[in-house]
């Protein structure tokens, strides 16, 4: 698997020959300028939740590329009846296309499209293949639930939300990666608006001294794992 980091929540993952996107939202995005959303290729397009630092591309994508939405069941009934293709999941559930499986779990948050409308329960999600996995967060605060994703799945990556106000912090994703039992972390959903601003340098020390590695990407940089 190779994991793009697009900026805020955004990623790009290449899993053999597919694409799946999570959380499009690079037109909007400052520090994204670089990043040319008419460029991506996309087979599937992730949404955890509806907020919009996490849609706003969705439909500019999806329209461009036919890509298959998956996300929790009102974020894609939202879609379906803007006739998108949407595949619908929810907690607990997965599903598994072009034999990537999909599992969608429990986040703590809200998820409200940016008219106020219902976006369903956020959540995030654990995506598998062959002996790889990879656990997308989402927006979330740190949550006993993380526990349940390690008596299932070994981890090869955690992708964490680190930028604090709207989401855990880093001190809560250290204990989130403790939780989830992967010292690898991709730190995501910082920098992007004022009040998720943090000090960079600082959050890698933290983990490192918790004996983890933080990954902290520029945007357009990929790893793989
Ligand atoms: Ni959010
Ligand atoms: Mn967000």
């Amino acid at each position: 698997m190779q994991i793009t980091y697009l900026g805020h929540a955004c990623l790009s993952i290449s899993i053999h020959d597919k694409v799946l996107l999570v959380d499009p939202f690079i037109s909007g995005n400052p520090s994204a300028k670089h990043i040319n959303c008419d460029e991506l290729h996309v087979d599937y397009i992730l949404i955890t939740h509806a907020h919009q630092d996490h849609i706003l591309d969705v439909e500019a994508i999806a329209k461009r590329t036919g890509a298959k939405i998956i996300s929790n069941y009102e974020i894609a009934m939202h879609y379906i009846a803007k006739n998108f293709d949407a595949h619908p999941v929810n907690h607990g559930g997965t599903c598994i296309f072009d034999d990537i499986s999909i599992k969608y779990v429990n986040a703590v948050h809200t998820s409200s499209f940016p008219d106020g409308s219902y976006g369903g329960q956020p959540g995030g999600f654990v995506i598998s293949y062959k002996n790889k996995s990879i656990y997308i967060a989402g927006d979330t605060a740190v949550t006993f639930d993380m526990k349940l994703i390690p008596m299932q799945t070994k981890l090869d990556l955690a992708v964490l939300p680190i930028g604090d106000n709207f989401t855990m912090g880093v001190e809560d994703a250290i204990i989130a990666s403790e939780f989830v039992e992967c010292n690898k972390v991709l730190g995501c959903h910082y920098n992007t608006f004022p009040p998720i601003v943090i000090d960079e340098k600082e959050a890698v020390k933290k983990f490192k001294l918790a004996d983890k590695e933080l990954i902290l990407l520029e945007i357009g940089k990929s790893i793989s794992i």
